[in-house]
């Protein structure tokens, strides 16, 4: 054989350094998450979803005229083409997260500036995919509830407007600031898997539309942002009356028999997720504002069962399946909703490996049958 390769890397390239980024900050054994050096809980507490999607384009804050044209271009580009509404009526009854990944695909055809590859032309694009997945997310789950679609309000910002495209009604300002947070919280996170798979894409110097398709495709997954659907799932199967006998039995059942309990564990962080602390607390105040705590408080017992027992702390996933249902999201929306957060981050990291480019191409370490084998005929095997 005349290639060598180098000793396997871990299973799953934990720790592996893949490549630079100035986008995000993430130190798991302290817990620390920062987009562009900007501490997630002060964006949490402070900024919008628009100020964070401006900081990771642009690696700063916007002033007040870069963000009111922002606002702008974001209502501008939120109503989907027809050709799009017409697939979207047309699609067999499917998962929300498929539909999404079809849908998306399908907007570059009806975009003339799909396969502009200058920065302007990468960066409209960016800006136009952040605006289309929110309308086409409410609007695929009004539909899919029955609704007529409703056209986008150019004076509401993203977290709100997807609250209207999808319920029909202007959102309260908590619903909408609880949205907005939890926006801002999944919009960046380094090199997670979804991330990752579009940067690789985009390394080919492929459109912007064919990797962020990529990227819905990894996030789909149950291991990455299916689990907030999938927590809802265990939540609804318990029931609003279980007993904490009940949980106690389920949870360590599931535990006993080594299954996995979505929302907990994590490649990176050793503390809690950062994350998982807004949502928590949001979890709380909405179930405070609709009179109905009992999701919140079975997610406690499940979180104390799960710590106590396997050390594991909750992820950003589980407190935001309790504050989705709180805000009237129906749970096959759940993960689609990360999308329409983590778009900002996809196109970041995206516009950050086309201004640096190099083929990302790694080498595997072989194991299979040596080399070489003799080659059998087909009428003698
Ligand atoms: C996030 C995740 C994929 C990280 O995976 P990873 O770094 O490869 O860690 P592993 O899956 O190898 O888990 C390490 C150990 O912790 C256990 N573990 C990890 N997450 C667990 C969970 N959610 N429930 C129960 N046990 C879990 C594993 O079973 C394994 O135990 P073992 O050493 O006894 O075999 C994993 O924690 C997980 O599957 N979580 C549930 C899905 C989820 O919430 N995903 C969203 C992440 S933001």
């Amino acid at each position: 054989m005349d290639v060598t390769t180098e000793a396997p890397s871990k299973a799953g390239l934990e720790d592996v350094v893949a490549a630079s980024s100035s986008i995000c900050y993430l130190d798991g054994a302290r817990g620390v998450l920062a987009y562009r050096g900007y501490d997630i809980h002060d964006l949490a507490d402070h900024a919008t979803f628009e100020e964070v999607c401006f900081l990771l384009w642009h690696a700063r804050l916007p002033t007040r005229a870069e963000l009111g044209d922002l606002h702008s271009q974001l209502a501008d580009a939120r109503a989907l083409p027809e050709g799009v509404l017409r697939l979207m009526r047309s699609l067999p009854p499917a998962p929300a997260m498929d539909a999404l990944r079809t849908l998306v695909s399908a907007l570059s055809h009806y975009d003339p500036g799909a396969n502009d590859m200058s920065p302007e032309g990468r960066q409209r694009t960016s800006v136009r995919l952040t605006a289309q997945l929110g309308s086409i997310v409410s609007t695929y789950g009004r539909m899919a509830a029955g609704g007529g679609q409703i056209a986008p309000d150019p004076a509401l910002g993203q977290a709100a407007n997807f609250l209207y495209m999808l319920t029909g009604q202007r959102p309260s300002a908590l619903a909408a600031r609880a949205l907005d947070i939890a926006l801002i919280l999944h919009a960046d996170h380094e090199f997670n898997a979804s991330t990752f798979v579009a940067r690789v894409s985009a390394a080919t110097l492929t459109d912007v539309h064919s990797a962020i398709v990529g990227g819905i495709g990894a996030l789909k997954g149950p291991l990455h942002g299916g689990a907030n659907a999938d927590v809802m799932h265990l939540l609804l199967e318990l029931g609003q009356d279980v007993t904490d006998q009940k949980i106690e039995s389920v949870v360590r059942g599931k535990l006993a028999r080594k299954e996995k309990i979505p929302g907990f564990g994590h490649r990176v962080y050793r503390t809690e997720d950062p994350r998982a602390t807004h949502l928590r607390a949001m979890s709380e105040e909405l179930g405070r504002s609709t009179g109905n705590l009992r999701w919140f408080q079975i997610s406690q017992r499940i979180e104390q069962i799960v710590k106590g027992e396997k050390k594991l702390n909750a992820n950003v996933d589980f407190y935001s399946a309790t504050t989705y249902y709180a805000l009237g999201i129906p749970v096959d929306l759940f993960t689609p909703v990360f999308a329409v957060s983590r778009i900002s981050g996809w196109t970041a990291h995206v516009l950050e490996q086309y201004a640096n480019n190099r083929l990302i191409r790694p080498r595997a370490d072989y194991i299979g049958p040596s080399y070489p084998q003799a080659y059998v005929p087909l009428d003698r095997r």
